[in-house]
């Protein structure tokens, strides 16, 4: 392996918005990749945590129209209902060549901290996130809209304990954008 390729490879990882998608389709074969290594993220207690469901062609609308009825009765209930929102729902979605809703499965014994799967999911999400880079497509991780709704789990196969941790969107990048970090300065402390 080329270790120069490797770093290279995570720094230039970016969050690419399905605004900045070509509409093309990423090949199938892809998203079977970013899976496969999304499977050997650590997981501790091998509980394998991570539940996905993955969207695309027909089931793009099929997500769409659910977040977006989902959202609608909701915030008609609170007195919050947004034209706009509403809208965003129903149309991001058919922006994006694939979605993999992300959840989390917790462990029914509970072994281990919920903390824990939720690093475990995490840890599998940032697979998918630079086997899709490696591949030069381009994805996501939104956590807004409906990800935190109880009443949505069960449309993603998810139970009472589990959670959803919101959605890889993925597409074929128009452009890749440059990125922006932070120093380490001040977040790491080395005792020697
Ligand atoms: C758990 C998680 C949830 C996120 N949810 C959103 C989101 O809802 N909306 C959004 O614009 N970005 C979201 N992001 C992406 C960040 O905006 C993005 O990582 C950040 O801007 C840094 O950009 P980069 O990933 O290209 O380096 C999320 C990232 C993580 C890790």
């Amino acid at each position: 392996m080329d270790i120069s390729e490797f770093n290279t490879l995570i720094r230039n990882r970016r969050s690419i918005f399905p605004n900045m998608y070509t509409g093309e389709r990423v090949d199938e074969q892809v998203v079977e990749q970013m899976l496969e290594n999304a499977r050997w993220a650590p997981t501790h207690k091998h509980t394998n945590p991570w539940r996905f469901c993955v969207f695309t062609k027909d089931g793009l609308k099929k997500l769409a129209d659910f977040q977006s009825k989902l959202y609608k009765s909701i915030s008609s209930q609170a007195g919050n209902f947004l034209e706009s929102k509403f809208e965003m729902l129903k149309t991001k979605p058919l922006q994006a060549s694939h979605i993999i809703s992300i959840g989390m499965r917790r462990d029914p014994a509970e072994r281990l901290p919920e903390i824990e799967e939720i690093e475990a999911v995490a840890c599998a999400v940032q697979n998918m996130y630079l086997t899709a880079s490696a591949y030069g497509v381009g994805c996501y991780w939104g956590s807004g809209g409906i990800t935190y709704v109880e009443s949505a789990k069960d449309f993603f196969g998810l139970e009472a304990k589990d959670k959803l941790l919101g959605f890889l969107y993925i597409g074929v990048p128009k452009k890749i954008p440059a990125g922006r970090r932070e120093s380490m300065d001040d977040k790491v402390k080395w005792i020697r």
